[in-house]
């Protein structure tokens, strides 16, 4: 299956966290770019519903439950990806969210965020990229957001996490760029995915589309962004076309970073 410009053909892409949101319409869109997309997720169920609707549509796509936060999973499910075949693409992007300061953070949440959304990034490119070194190249994309680098209100946990996603990317970029492999990141404004829609069902029960309304209006453009809108720059980096692409982060926020204030 092909049909855009960005072409994927013959590669194949590892996805974490795509049984859902962004993850899920990166799976999607790289399965119809040609790829063969594997889908890794501690929720098995989604992620084989993803390479179902995959299959239905002509594209090639298996579903691996995986809990990037723990290694010898991690280890365990690339060993066994690897020993298939061998990984063009490695898109970091199961994430966890959290609501709160400094002072209402407890050190179970703070613990939590870290092992999903940081040590999840390691345990994926420390078991990764060993095999893409071997073969001199690979595509690294890891999912940052806003949060990384502005100061958004009570995501202190969230915010911590994200930026160390930002300085592992220029890190993994500096290190394996005379080995044939670009690391990237993707800084997302919000999208709106489950994650939002649990956020607001969580925290604004009764009142989820009016202050669905307000998050949105926080991008100056004035809506939330689509899961497929970060599907196709992940689609675009993860492509021969961004070959010069490495080392730095692609912010995508409907002016966020740059027209607020
Ligand atoms: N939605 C937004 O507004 C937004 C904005 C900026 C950045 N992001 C980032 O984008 C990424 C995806 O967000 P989303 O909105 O699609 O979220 P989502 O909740 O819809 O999907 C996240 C997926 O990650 C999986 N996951 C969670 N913990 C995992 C673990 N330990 N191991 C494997 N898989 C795990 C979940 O099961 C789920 O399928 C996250 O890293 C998030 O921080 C989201």
């Amino acid at each position: 299956m092909t049909g855009t410009s960005f072409d994927l053909t013959g590669k194949t892409a590892v996805v974490t966290g795509g049984g859902s949101g962004i993850g899920r319409a990166i799976a999607e869109r790289f399965a119809a770019a040609g790829a063969s997309v594997r889908i890794l997720d501690v929720a098995l169920e989604p992620a084989e519903q993803v390479a179902a609707a995959i299959a239905r549509a002509g594209g090639r796509a298996s579903a691996h439950r995986c809990d990037v936060s723990d290694q010898a999973d991690t280890t365990r499910c690339f060993q066994a990806l690897v020993a298939d075949g061998p990984l063009d693409i490695l898109v970091n992007n199961a994430g966890v969210s959290h609501i709160g300061t400094v002072e209402s953070t407890t050190e179970q949440d703070f613990d939590r965020l870290y092992r999903v959304n940081v040590r999840g990034v390691y345990n994926c490119t420390h078991a990764a990229i060993g095999a893409m070194k071997a073969r001199g190249r690979g595509v690294i994309v890891n999912m940052a957001s806003i949060a990384a680098s502005t100061g958004l209100a009570e995501r202190f946990a969230y915010s911590m996490t994200k930026g160390a996603v930002l300085a592992m990317t220029y890190s993994i970029a500096r290190d394996y760029a005379r080995h044939g492999i670009r690391c990237v990141s993707i800084s997302p404004a919000r999208i709106h995915t489950p994650f939002v829609d649990g956020y607001l069902k969580q925290h604004y029960p009764g009142k989820e589309a009016e202050t669905f309304a307000k998050l949105a209006a926080t991008q100056p453009i004035g809506r939330m962004g689509e899961p497929h809108e970060v599907a196709d720059l992940a689609l675009y980096l993860c492509s021969d076309a961004a070959g010069f692409a490495t080392g730095t982060d692609y912010p995508l926020d409907g002016g966020f970073l740059k027209l607020n204030g």
